[in-house]
């Protein structure tokens, strides 16, 4: 057969293996590293008692002739859709109707997934740094050139996030934002760990409005945000409803890593131009998709993201939410006295730092990789690794026991003393 020819653009590894890969290598060299992780964003602490109840539950029912259940509802079960209806939108007076909501395994494969919507050559802006899974799925589906020497994908829209717009870039001027189709927006973001204002969201909503362009909004972490003035939810903007999608995760927020389960917004009010011109429905097209190519997220998975929202599971998943925040608000203060510009980590579980100077000039993000792995036996995420304006920039998570947190700052403290 031909292959698709689009994959030789990407770098040969995901971001997360490649870092994985030289640090197992790091490790058979020096058995004796006590390596710490803070480089991807995986949870540590164990699931919390209701959701381990729930899911208990859900394996005995599955177990007995009376109980037991094979498929369930590609879109989700009703347990769960309700749930979510409940507690994450019509509590904060928001209206989103079962049928909007999609239950799936993930917020990464519903984001790589959501791109097979767009035109073949459909023009996406991305914000710089970026969550990779963005671009490299349009890169895979050929909507873009090879990248440049600097990363860049010709054909991508980057709209860089900078120390100076505070890591949220606003909508492009005018002039520039003939044509771009699709946005994805994150926040609170991964990686940069910035959370956008009411105001600078209800900016990307009027701006969408005006260019028929459609928002991507990816919430994941919009359970780590702290400050209630904060938007968690993109449809808390009137006129939202007609210009995008919204994605939430249990993954960070319940600890659902390695349990997957996520699910996508998609309102009825959502239009795209189709072929001929006429007006077609990204959530017929989305239902349509999703039936086709998913059987459903797991019935035990679903009884344990459906126990997140009793008030056992609200409280026990709030104590974890606040365990991890704790621990972003140690590393913050440790990497402010060793030194470091510190941005992220108060709405985010995430921490961005600039890169230190050495020898009067400033490190790679890969540089600073090296250093932290082979001096601290530390690992973070180098920053170019989420885009061109990612360089000079590092990511910490804050994913991790309070003793190795609390021995990573002093490491980092020895060996930038
Ligand atoms: C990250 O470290 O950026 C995340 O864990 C990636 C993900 O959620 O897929």
């Amino acid at each position: 057969m031909r292959a698709n020819p689009h994959f030789q653009k990407l770098p040969a590894g995901y971001l997360f293996p490649e870092i994985g890969r030289r640090v197992r290598a790091y490790a058979a060299a020096h058995p004796a590293a006590k390596v710490i992780r803070l480089g991807i964003g995986d949870v540590t602490e164990p699931l919390a008692p209701a959701i381990v109840a729930a899911m208990h539950g859900a394996v005995d029912e599955l177990a007995r002739r009376e109980t037991f259940r094979g498929y369930g509802p590609e879109q989700g079960y009703d347990f769960l859709v309700d749930a979510i209806r409940a507690h994450d939108y019509q509590a904060h007076g928001l209206d989103v109707a079962a049928d909007e909501i999609f239950v799936s395994d993930g917020s990464k494969c519903d984001s790589g997934n959501l791109q097979e919507l767009f035109a073949a050559d459909a023009v996406i802006a991305v914000t710089d740094p970026v969550y990779p899974v963005y671009v490299d799925s349009n890169v895979m589906a050929g909507r873009t050139g090879a990248p440049d020497a600097d990363g860049r994908y010709p054909g991508l829209v980057y709209l860089p996030a900078t120390a100076a717009n505070g890591f949220c870039p606003p909508p492009p001027e005018v002039m520039d934002a003939h044509g771009i189709d699709v946005v994805y927006l994150c926040s609170p973001n991964n990686p940069t760990g910035a959370v956008m204002t009411r105001d600078q969201l209800a900016a990307w909503v009027a701006w969408a409005r005006a260019h028929q362009t459609l928002i991507v909004f990816d919430a994941a972490y919009e359970a780590y945000i702290q400050d209630p003035s904060l938007p968690r939810s993109i449809y808390e903007l009137p006129g939202a409803r007609e210009v995008a999608v919204e994605l939430r995760s249990f993954s960070k927020r319940a600890g659902f890593t390695g349990v997957r389960c996520g699910f996508m917004v998609v309102p009825r009010e959502l239009r795209a131009t189709g072929a001929g011109g006429e007006e077609v429905s990204l959530h017929a097209m989305w239902s349509r998709r999703h039936t086709t190519k998913f059987t459903g997220a797991s019935y035990v998975v679903q009884r344990g993201a459906a126990a997140v929202y009793t008030a056992d599971g609200l409280a026990q998943t709030g104590a974890q939410i606040a365990f991890y925040m704790e621990n972003a608000r140690i590393l913050r203060a440790g990497l402010a006295r060793a030194g470091f510009s510190v941005y992220g980590g108060e709405h985010a579980p995430y921490i961005w730092l600039e890169t230190p100077i050495r020898d009067g000039r400033r490190l790679t993000s890969w540089e600073l990789f090296d250093l932290l792995l082979d001096k601290a036996h530390l690992v973070g995420t180098p920053g170019s690794g989420f885009g061109p304006a990612g360089e000079g920039y590092f990511r910490l998570s804050a994913f991790n026991s309070r003793d190795n947190v609390e021995e990573a700052v002093a490491r980092l403290g020895r060996v930038f003393a």
